[in-house]
């Protein structure tokens, strides 16, 4: 198989090396191509890569390259992981809506409004290039956020795609180590969009059948899991339900915002572990993933990453939390709506499992974010500063007039060199 990372010279490829070294049972890599537009990242991510799956005892060829078409070409899956603009651009994301009043955040409120117009371009023009060049029925796995806008552009555009992230992952292995159970025993009813997601449900298989263990481990563990999403205990009681870390942008915009105002932003404290993992990437001695990559927010990605293209590739028809088209499972969302949701995995495609009726305060907010979610891929894709004022207004966390005029302008001047139209 030959397996393509557009974005390939990110710091967090490791943490994709490590899950394709350690399950390569799985998803058997013959050729790995990391393509990326930074010569010098390419080098030390590259030589990293390869000392990793040498150590690991993988037979698998990694080959560095700046030349997307010679990446993908002849590829059976693309993994999207890119960053427009770096962590510079993510800076600008973080603070332009402090100037509204508002919080900054890569991926939630105006901040991953303006990471969308940047982006999907970019992730539009990478997937023209697997179309034309990798093999007819390749995969395209977008990591790249925000990832429902960007997975719900690619789909748009008829592309072979589905979105993945880590949040629910990550709930999955916290749940099956507070209930003491291993992780493939857990189901999680969770839903939502990519970045505002609830768990409904914990569903355990074991052998008296299946149960759902969360009213459970909300009893016994409310405190711990109030204090790991920092929002208060009474709150997971009152929804009934775990919700996202992502949500505190919501239910806790205010105190977020007076958090954020007194401290430096991510993309500052990424820089910094960046520094530390390139260094670490540039030492020949170094061939397994370091410690220093747990302080990115990107736990079991590669676990994700390995098991969807692991069903989509060999058809095993699993269950899995990934982006993908509503197609009715969401009844009061369009069709064409990206939702993240369990699926069955398989290799003609991805099916959504039913879903219990949503609650009208959950169900309330996923459609405001939606529509919002809407407007702003209609301005990635066609520009001009009133769709983006429209869809800015559109986001619950903005909502009124003058603040969506006064953070268009600041996000157009911000990010002017990224938009083709500006
Ligand atoms: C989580 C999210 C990702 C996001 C990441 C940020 O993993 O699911 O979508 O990119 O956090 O991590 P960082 O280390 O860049 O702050
Ligand atoms: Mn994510």
């Amino acid at each position: 198989m030959k397996l393509a990372v557009v974005g390939g010279g990110s710091t967090y490829t490791p943490e994709l090396i490590d899950g394709f070294a350690r399950m390569r049972d799985l998803l058997p890599i013959e050729e790995l191509w990391l393509v990326d537009t930074d010569p010098e990242r390419l080098r030390l991510v590259g030589g990293m890569s390869e000392r990793m799956f040498r150590a690991a005892g993988h037979t698998g060829r990694i080959v560095p390259t700046g030349d997307l078409v010679a990446g993908v070409s002849d590829a059976d899956a693309v993994l999207i992981q890119l960053r427009v603009g770096g962590q510079a651009a993510r800076h600008g994301d973080e603070t332009f809506p402090h100037e509204c009043g508002c919080i900054g955040q890569e991926t939630t409120g105006p901040g991953g409004f303006a990471k969308a117009l940047r982006t999907v371009p970019v992730v539009l023009r990478v997937a023209e290039a697997v179309r034309a060049h990798a093999k007819p029925d390749a995969w395209i796995v977008d990591f790249t956020n925000p990832v429902g806008i960007v997975t719900r552009a690619l789909l748009q555009e008829g592309h072979r795609a589905v979105g993945l992230c880590n949040v629910a992952i990550g709930f999955q292995r916290r749940f099956a180590s507070l209930l003491g159970v291993d992780h493939t025993a857990i189901s999680l009813g969770h839903v939502g969009l990519n970045h505002l997601t609830w768990e409904r449900a914990a569903y355990v298989t074991d052998e008296n059948g299946t149960h759902d263990a969360l009213p459970g481990l909300i009893g016994d563990h409310l405190g711990t899991l109030a204090e790991e999403i920092e929002l208060p205990a009474s709150l997971i009681t009152l929804l009934d339900s775990v919700p996202s870390y992502y949500l505190r942008y919501y239910y806790a915009h205010d105190e977020v915002l007076r958090e954020q105002l007194g401290s430096p932003t991510r993309a500052e404290a990424v820089l910094e572990v960046e520094r530390a993992l390139l260094d670490l990437y540039a030492d020949p001695a170094v061939d397994t993933k370091p410690d220093a990559l747990a302080k990115r927010g990107g736990a079991f990605y590669s676990e994700a990453a390995v098991d969807l293209l692991a069903s989509l590739t060999s058809d095993r028809r699993d269950t899995q939390i990934v982006n993908l088209r509503n197609n009715g499972a969401l009844p009061f969302l369009p069709d064409d709506h990206v939702i993240e949701v369990p699926a069955v995995v398989g290799a003609d495609g991805l099916t959504a499992l039913p879903i219990e009726p949503l609650p009208a305060d959950i169900a309330g907010l996923v459609v405001h974010v939606a529509g919002y979610e809407r407007l702003a891929l209609d301005a990635a894709v066609h520009g001009g500063r009133d769709r983006v004022v429209r869809a800015m207004l559109a986001h619950p966390l903005v909502g009124q007039y003058d603040k969506a005029e006064k953070l268009t302008d600041l996000l157009i001047d911000r990010n002017r060199e990224h938009l083709a139209w500006a």
